[in-house]
């Protein structure tokens, strides 16, 4: 990319493989010291997983609403730690408003995003220590995956808060939200001067904590790029795939595709010279590429056939 000062932050090494465990452990933990029992999530997937983890930790229920084609290791993490799970056949809106619905009547507390108060506290460690490893002195721009935004308000809130206890001063990075081509509302209002998106209909990626059509925090996101002159991009599943296994070829780190389409949003913005080559860049990659088998499988075709698996021959006792 030309880029001398590029440096990617690697959320795949959170307890459940994404970032989503930050915003979860702090909305579990204060629900559990509030005395909530049950908690409900509508999720994309990686959410689901974060909050059946600590909830089982809390000793807390989790129900757990999500599409039936989320990634598989998203079910499979949600069923192990003993959550009760929901497959709908529909989005993350859906999947919110049957949790909506029913939660009245079933005495849940919901955990969905921006409708509870910690997740983004959570989240907003993701801004202090930026900081704090860049000797708070933010960097010149932040890359992030942009679903609902949590991340991306989080950290904006987070300098904010910095900046008024005098830990930082008052520059801040250019934000930019990256959404991938199938689903980008953000992109989209972003680049229509609007200040809020509109639901994105049929969304589909492979960057499935992206594949959210309707942010409820889309204006804070979108406040928080213009604010800092960011900018708003959308990226192709192709290319972020690409980007991902070039990051794992270079680098030994197995992006995400949500991570991915966010090194091929730097590049972009390196080729446009939106980034200028010594600009301090930071990269979220927010999760692990070994959670997105399915995605990635289709680049690494393994044939289905048993015969590799088959016994060499039965051997019976005299
Ligand atoms: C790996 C990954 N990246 C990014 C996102 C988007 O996060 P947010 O909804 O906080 O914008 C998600 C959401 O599920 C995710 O799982």
């Amino acid at each position: 990319m030309g880029a001398t000062r590029l440096f990617i932050k690697d959320e795949g090494h959170n307890p459940t493989h994404s970032f989503k465990a930050r915003g979860l452990c702090c909305a579990v933990s204060m629900a559990k010291k509030l005395g909530a029992k049950k908690l409900a999530i509508p999720s994309a997937g990686n959410a689901a997983g974060a909050l059946a983890a600590y909830a089982a930790a809390a000793g807390l229920e989790a129900h757990i609403f999500m599409p039936s084609d989320v990634p598989q290791s998203n079910y499979l993490e949600s069923m192990a730690s003993g959550a009760h799970v929901t497959l709908i056949n529909g989005l993350i809106s859906d999947c919110g408003r049957i949790v909506g619905e029913r939660k009245q009547g079933e005495g849940w507390f919901e955990v969905s995003t921006l409708k509870e108060p910690y997740r983004i506290e959570g989240k907003k460690t993701m801004g202090y220590e930026v900081a704090e490893q860049f000797n708070w002195k933010l960097p010149d721009a932040i890359l992030y995956p942009c679903g609902g935004g949590v991340g991306l308000i989080g950290m904006w809130k987070a300098f904010a808060e910095m900046e008024a206890l005098g830990w930082i001063g008052p520059e801040r990075p250019k934000m930019i939200s990256v959404q991938a081509a199938g689903c980008a509302p953000i992109t989209r209002a972003f680049e229509a001067g609007q200040p809020a998106s509109e639901f994105w209909q049929n969304a589909h990626t492979v960057s499935s904590g992206l594949r959210v059509p309707k942010a409820l925090g889309d204006f804070l996101v979108l406040q928080a790029v213009r604010e800092s002159k960011g900018a708003a991009l959308s990226i192709t599943d192709e290319a972020s795939l690409d980007a991902g296994l070039e990051l794992a070829r270079l680098e030994g780190i197995f992006a995400a595709p949500e991570g991915g389409a966010c090194v091929a949003a730097a590049r972009q913005l390196y080729q446009s010279a939106f980034f200028q080559p010594d600009d301090t860049v930071v990269i979220y990659n927010t999760g692990s590429g070994a959670k997105y088998a399915e995605a990635y499988s289709s680049r690494f075709f393994r044939s289905q056939s048993a015969e590799q698996d088959k016994l060499g021959g039965l051997i019976l006792p005299r």
